[in-house]
């Protein structure tokens, strides 16, 4: 089996504890149900997903499983090899590559998991987080849920005591999204309720105090989000063309039910960093999308 593996499904082993994942909180026990966190104690298992890193920083996602085999350019690897061994791990594959095994991080999981629609990218989930205020306790109603890259950085930061409602028109989207959520969380219990089907006349009934768009024309759904968000929660779209951002910005000022309106990209340059070539990286995802930030205010009365 070569690169990602389909996970098992969303419910966990039968043999693991029905605790665990986002659900079980740092302080999960050893045994705890997967996935584990990166840096976590136990020895690497069958089940869990690593990142096998090779010398040029390439990364694969793997599952491993007993008896099972990643196939890739470079050889072979029996997971046997890195079953019980600690996190972190270095062996060589067939052809004598040598590939490092570790627990996925946050920006492994985005980069690396299939996707059915464009993924929010890390830095910019990031932001949303920051700039949308957006922690535990908070009650988040999101649209759409794509691939479920930024749903599952929701979900982190509004745990314990909040919780994302997620909306996606399309069922093999929200497949992915589950699949995706599933696996690198773990149960989330009631933390996330995703609906499939349209946000337009349906957002608008689940009461809130943040919303965050990552869909093609957010200004349609301004009547929705004002009826959702309670005065002083916060909007937060991402939107990736100056268009965009100029519609959106007309239908909050003409609403007159938002203050604010703030909007910012946020730009992430790599530096290499070898030897005396230390320097910025030739090469740079240079846009993704803007995010705009406005804050519900009660309609002039
Ligand atoms: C760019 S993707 C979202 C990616 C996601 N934030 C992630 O990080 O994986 C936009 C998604 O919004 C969905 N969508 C667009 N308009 C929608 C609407 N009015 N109601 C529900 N879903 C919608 C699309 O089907 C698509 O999956």
């Amino acid at each position: 089996m070569s690169g990602h593996e389909e996970p098992a499904g969303d419910e966990p082993a039968a043999s693991e504890p029905a605790a665990g994942g986002l659900a079980a909180g740092p302080d999960a026990p050893e045994g705890a149900a997967l996935p584990r966190r990166p840096g976590h104690p136990a020895p690497l298992g069958p089940g869990e997903t690593v990142v096998l890193h090779d010398r040029k920083e390439r990364r694969y996602l793997v599952t491993l499983r007993e008896g099972g085999q990643f196939g890739y350019h470079g050889g072979t690897l029996d997971h046997d090899r890195l079953l019980g061994a600690p996190e972190g791990v270095e062996v060589s594959a067939s052809k004598g590559a040598r590939l490092r095994a570790l627990r996925p991080t946050a920006e492994d999981w985005t980069l690396k998991a299939p996707r059915g629609a464009q993924v929010v990218y890390p830095k910019d989930q990031a932001m949303i987080v920051a700039r949308g205020d957006i922690g535990p306790g908070c009650e988040v109603v999101e649209a759409g849920a794509g691939s479920g890259a930024l749903t599952a950085a929701l979900l982190r930061a509004v745990v314990p005591g909040g919780r994302v409602v997620s909306f996606e028109r399309r069922e093999d989207f929200a497949d992915v999204a589950r699949r995706n959520v599933a696996e690198r969380l773990g149960p989330v219990g009631d933390a996330w309720d995703l609906r499939v089907g349209e946000a337009a006349g349906a957002l608008g009934g689940v009461p809130c105090d943040r919303v965050v768009l990552d869909l093609l024309e957010p200004w349609e759904l301004l009547d929705d989000v004002v009826a959702a968000l309670r005065p002083g929660g916060l909007l937060v779209a991402y939107t990736p063309t100056v268009p965009q951002v100029m519609r959106l910005h007309e239908g909050l000022e003409a609403s007159g039910a938002f203050a604010g309106g703030d909007t910012t990209e946020t730009m992430e340059r790599g530096w290499n960093v070898k030897g005396l070539s230390v320097r910025p990286d030739h090469r740079m995802v240079a846009h993704t999308a803007f995010i705009t930030v406005a804050r519900r205010v009660p309609e002039p009365g």
